[in-house]
């Protein structure tokens, strides 16, 4: 069975790679290498023995899709992680992230309706909850209007499937994550990010390397704890499994409406100063932080209801914070060495 993974070279979309090729399913990857490098392949190849097939395409470019379909017109289960995610970027330029997050999401949905019949999961995210009244979250808490154009494009994203699934042959599975972290455990894989880091743990990992003088705690005056704000981290191999099962259940026909919706979390919040004190155990080492001002556009606390995922996915994450930092910090060090 031929799976097609776009973004497959990202952070994400490597781990499910090697998962997906750990269930004996063929992969083909679509990734434009603007935030990866084709070196993941070979970590990928090293990690599962096999090495994936893989076509460096721009989404946006229709054509391309279209022959990539002609291609590979075995292809009816999609994976799609390729995406922008970057917050500040989405911002100073909202259409970037329309064309690269809607437009390419409309050219993969338009071959994939040709065909008798697809599965196709999608890359959303806890976002589309905003600041949610309740917590622990649940699928059905109310989506809250974006703060920012990549939020956005995700709850537009997840419209445009549904709209597409009623009347097509299209199933779909929305899987809104929350904050995944860590890496694989061989340290063949793992988080990449261009320049500064923007999330938590790779700023983290990178001031532990001394890449970075301090981390900036972004506001300890938060109605939390220990003030810092809250989120739930979850470790990105329990995240890529879960794209595993969820492609099976579609394939199997499981689901139990066209376009169905899970949270993929571990249920546990964790706040920036848990995350600090998980990393300092692991690592046994001193990070240096100050404590700044809020950042704008942040929630206070976000973490996951895993009833519905646990229950009528059939998954559950496995792995603690602490392995999720230990993983992050082992890859970082191989990283920089
Ligand atoms: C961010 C995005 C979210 C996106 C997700 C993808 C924002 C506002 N939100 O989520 O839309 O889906 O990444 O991974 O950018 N923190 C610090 N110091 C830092 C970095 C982060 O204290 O240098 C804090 C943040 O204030 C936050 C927590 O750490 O409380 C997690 O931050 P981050 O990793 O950026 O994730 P989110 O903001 O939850």
């Amino acid at each position: 069975m031929k799976v097609l993974v776009t973004g497959g070279l990202g952070f994400i979309g490597s781990h499910t790679v090697v998962e997906l090729q750990n269930e004996g399913f063929e992969v083909v990857i679509i990734d434009d290498l603007s935030n990866a490098t084709e070196d993941v392949l070979k970590g990928i190849e090293k990690i599962t023995g096999k090495l994936p097939l893989f076509e460096k395409i721009d989404l946006r470019e229709k054509a391309a899709v279209q022959d990539f379909f002609k291609k590979h017109s075995d292809v009816t289960g999609v994976i799609h992680f390729a995406a922008s995610k970057a917050v500040g970027e989405s911002v100073e330029n909202p259409l970037l992230y329309y064309e690269n997050n809607i437009g390419t999401l409309v050219y993969l949905l338009q071959q994939l309706q040709q065909k008798p019949e697809a599965s196709f999961i999608f890359s959303s995210s806890c976002t589309v909850y905003g600041q949610a009244e309740k917590m622990p979250i649940t699928e059905d808490a109310p989506i809250q209007a974006a703060m920012s154009p990549y939020g956005n494009t995700k709850q537009i994203g997840e419209e445009i499937i549904t709209d597409t699934a009623k009347v097509t042959n299209i199933s779909a599975i929305l899987l809104r994550y929350f904050n995944p972290v860590g890496a694989h455990s061989s340290t063949e894989i793992g988080e990449l990010p261009l320049g500064v880091p923007q999330n938590l743990v790779p700023f983290i990992t990178q001031t532990g390397m001394g890449l970075r003088k301090e981390l900036s705690v972004f506001g300890n005056d938060y109605p939390t704890p220990d003030g810092t704000a809250v989120r739930d981290y979850i470790h990105v191999v329990d995240l890529a499994k879960a794209h595993v099962i969820a492609l099976q259940r579609l394939l199997n026909k499981k689901n139990l409406v066209k376009v169905e919706t899970f949270n993929l979390g571990t249920g546990k919040g964790s706040s920036v100063l848990e995350v600090i004190n998980s990393f300092e155990k692991v690592s046994n080492t001193k990070l240096p932080y100050k404590i700044m001002p809020r950042r704008e556009g942040d929630i206070t606390e976000a973490y996951a209801n895993t009833d519905k995922a646990n229950n009528v996915l059939g998954w559950k994450a496995q792995l603690t914070l602490d392995e999720a930092m230990a993983s992050a910090w082992k890859w970082e060090q191989k990283v920089r060495s």
